[in-house]
């Protein structure tokens, strides 16, 4: 009894350790530099991250459609359903895995498609209103 409920709870957390990610702030700054973000975007992208999912990969929210630890949307860039599609050609559940990496460039093109429609793109989440002027402090201690 006492090995097959420990195989249960191991089990489980195989399963479910693999969905769910908490980022720390200073893990997060570093993942983007090293995926080759511009380096003066890094403070604002990570006070976003905070503010729209403070950080948790699995972050979904049902009422506005947004997926992941950026909360990119079901509207413009991933499908539910039906396969893969939409801007960023993918299925909304791989935002809200542990990888970020296909989070990340589906966000630099939602950003690309917003800079050229307003000049900023991150004008494309609504938390940047909390993320302007110097954010520097977002990514202080952490290169
Ligand atoms: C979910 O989206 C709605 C609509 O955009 C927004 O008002 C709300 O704050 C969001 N919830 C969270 C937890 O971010």
């Amino acid at each position: 009894m006492r090995s097959l409920a420990l195989f249960g709870f191991t089990l489980c957390v195989c399963l479910f350790g693999s969905e769910a990610r908490i980022y720390g702030r200073c893990e997060f700054a570093r993942a983007l530099a090293n995926l080759g973000v511009p380096r003066n975007q890094i403070p604002t992208w990570t006070c976003i991250a905070q503010k729209e999912s403070n950080f948790d990969t699995a972050a979904r929210n049902w009422s506005s459609g947004d997926h992941g630890i950026l909360q990119i949307s079901q509207i413009y860039w991933c499908t539910e359903g039906g396969g893969p599609g939409k801007g960023c050609n993918t299925e909304c559940w791989r935002f809200r895995d542990a990888d970020i990496v296909n989070d990340v460039r589906c966000a630099q093109k939602v950003y690309n498609e917003h800079t050229r429609l307003s000049g900023d793109g991150f004008n494309a989440w609504t938390t940047y209103k909390y993320c302007r002027g110097d954010m520097s402090q977002w990514i202080q201690g952490c290169f």
